[in-house]
């Protein structure tokens, strides 16, 4: 089993990943520690608490990381994922507690007493991990790869260029790029190929569980916000493309390319740079870029996931 952390911000599209990543036999989920993003970060913690309640994955430690970027402003996404970062159906209170370290203390524990190298997922702004980095540079060797859902190649969603997750903290994707650190970005030119369409929520419903119902119920929230943001018919589920790419290599393709972020731009902040076309000559690939989603993969494995866990 592959040893995974998964760093998020949840959000409806970080539960899915989580739920996805409980439920994976090729994946043994080590920790999660959260981020301010979606929500502030202490509900995003208490949102982490619940989904692994529900997941019946109580026994994963859970700390707490970041309640702002390393420099600049806090941007948050309430405005997608409602007032609790997770609004929509009710949940189980949390089963378990916080761990009383935080992110990057449990993040530095994790990789040193682990005897494989360990994958970080990041699903939401990349402070924890940079401040990781920062403080733990002996680390670094330790890290098997960073798959971070974040960026684009084509256009944003917080502003017309910049992808949320990017725009919340630049400085933090800067930082973990300059370390030469393995790095697959997952943005959302592939994650807008992964919409959970009507057929996809009518197969949630349809489950005779309550992870079925409930994440049917979160579709349904993050759907109207989706529609009412940004006129989409369906909302598009970024956050465990991550994980598919972990579960099953073959359900994403892959370009190596040169990826910078954009700090200085007056209306470009946060906009990630990918040179697919070697526009660039002197700057060398440093990441490899998401670029086609296999949707009857991503849904038939995020499907079999939620299932499974409901009967379980
Ligand atoms: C990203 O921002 C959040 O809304 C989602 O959880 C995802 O990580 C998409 O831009
Ligand atoms: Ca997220």
């Amino acid at each position: 089993m592959r040893p995974l952390i998964i760093d998020c911000d949840p959000g409806h599209d970080d539960a899915l990943a989580l739920l996805l990543a409980v439920a994976s036999p090729t994946l043994d989920l080590r920790a999660v520690t959260t981020c301010f993003g979606n929500c502030s970060v202490q509900d995003a913690t208490r949102n982490a608490l619940r989904i692994l309640t529900l997941a019946g994955a109580t026994h994963i430690p859970v700390a707490q990381g970041a309640s702002g970027p390393l420099t600049g402003e806090v941007a948050l996404g309430n405005y997608v994922h409602g007032v609790s970062g997770l609004d929509g159906p009710d949940l189980p209170e949390p089963g378990m507690e916080v761990v009383a370290q935080d992110a990057v203390k449990l993040l530095a524990d994790v990789l040193r007493n682990s005897d494989e190298k360990v994958t970080l997922a990041v699903t939401g702004p990349m402070t924890n991990v940079a401040r990781l980095l920062q403080q733990h540079p002996e680390l670094t060797p330790r890290i098997d790869e960073i798959i971070f859902m974040g960026g684009s190649t084509e256009r944003g969603n917080h502003t017309p260029t910049a992808e949320f997750n990017t725009y919340a903290d630049p400085e933090a994707l800067d930082v973990v790029l300059q370390t030469g650190v393995p790095v697959r970005m997952i943005g959302l030119n592939l994650t807008h190929q992964a919409l959970a369409t009507p057929e996809v929520v009518r197969r949630m419903s349809d489950m005779q569980h309550s992870v079925g119902q409930i994440c049917a119920g979160w579709m349904g929230f993050f759907g109207a916000s989706y529609r009412k943001v940004w006129e989409f018919d369906a909302p598009p589920v970024h956050d465990p493309c991550t994980i598919v790419a972990l579960i099953d290599p073959g359900a994403v393709t892959w370009r190596e390319a040169f990826l910078a972020v954009e700090l200085e731009g007056r209306w470009t902040r946060g906009t990630t740079v990918v040179d697919l076309h070697e526009r660039y000559p002197d700057q060398a690939p440093n990441a490899q870029v998401a670029t086609v989603l296999d949707r009857d993969r991503y849904w038939r494995i995020v499907l079999e996931a939620l299932d499974k866990l409901g009967t379980a």
